[in-house]
């Protein structure tokens, strides 16, 4: 359990949160405190709505995190303006049903940039003030396509694509070495792996097989958000280079 005001005072970027899960995740945080500020490609509008109605504090952003200027940019003005990055939660991205061999090298660099390359950067930016302070908590939101290879559905509908398994791999892998690295100047480095949420991405019909998990039902964008409350808080100070599955018990 984390206390209802646990990220008072404390300032979050959270990446991706113009979409269901990066916006759960916004809401759980300023719920509890945190100041939010959002990075995405497009107006976060709905979530600033969403947050200020339950009376929490969030500032959106335009930015494309595939621009690692994009991302320098966004980061100096969020410093300038608050002085410090106490939580970083990368959770933009995303993928596309595509075949090995149809994926195009624009395909593969769009997936591996928005899911992969985005992460290093926005870590890259704020990681220099997190450890001068000796403090910060990053959160990685990969994907259980990044452990096992796609996680099928059934008939024709397939699995995600290799770039983007390939891509959210690769994020666990960066996850883990930074975790190394900064673990001993006080910054705390996560991941969580979704199993299929109940979202935009999958809402258009994707038959999962559901019924025949240990948990029998499609995830919730706020059963990742409370996974990433945990990594992000202090209930999980002895925890680093993790990689939490909710997933309901698949690819376990
Ligand atoms: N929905 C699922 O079943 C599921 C499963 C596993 C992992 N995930 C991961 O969870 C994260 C959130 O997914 P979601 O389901 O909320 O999807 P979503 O499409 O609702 O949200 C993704 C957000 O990322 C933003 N984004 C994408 N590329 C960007 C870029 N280059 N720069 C800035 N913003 C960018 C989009 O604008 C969007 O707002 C993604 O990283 C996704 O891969 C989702």
């Amino acid at each position: 359990m984390t206390s209802e005001d646990v990220f008072q005072g404390k300032v979050a970027v959270v990446t991706g949160a113009a979409g269901f899960i990066g916006r759960a995740i916004v809401m759980a945080m300023t719920r509890r405190g945190a100041t939010a500020e959002i990075l995405d490609r497009v107006v976060a509008d709905l979530t600033l709505e969403q947050v200020k109605a339950q009376g929490g504090q969030a500032h959106a952003q335009v930015c494309d995190i595939a621009s690692s200027a994009s991302v320098d940019a966004a980061i100096a003005d969020i410093l300038a303006r608050h002085g410090r990055i106490d939580i970083l939660v990368n959770c933009a991205g995303g993928g596309q049903r595509i075949g090995f061999v149809e994926t195009t090298d624009e395909e593969w660099f769009t997936q591996i940039n928005a899911n992969l390359s985005g992460a290093f950067y926005t870590m890259r930016a704020a990681l220099p003030g997190m450890l001068a302070r000796k403090s910060g908590a990053i959160v990685n939101v990969a994907s259980i396509s990044g452990i096992i290879g796609g996680l099928p559905s059934k008939g024709t509908q397939g699995r995600s694509g290799p770039a983007y398994g390939a891509a959210k791999a690769g994020l666990i892998g960066l996850t883990k070495w930074a975790a190394r690295e900064f673990g001993k100047h006080g910054v705390r480095v996560n991941a969580i792996a979704p199993g299929p949420v109940l979202t935009s991405q999958v809402m258009h019909g994707y038959d999962y097989g559901v019924e025949d998990y240990p948990i029998p039902r499609m995830g919730a964008p706020e059963d990742m958000a409370e996974a990433v409350v945990y990594l992000a808080s202090p209930a999980s100070s002895y925890v680093t280079g993790e990689v939490i599955k909710v997933t309901g018990g698949v690819g376990m």
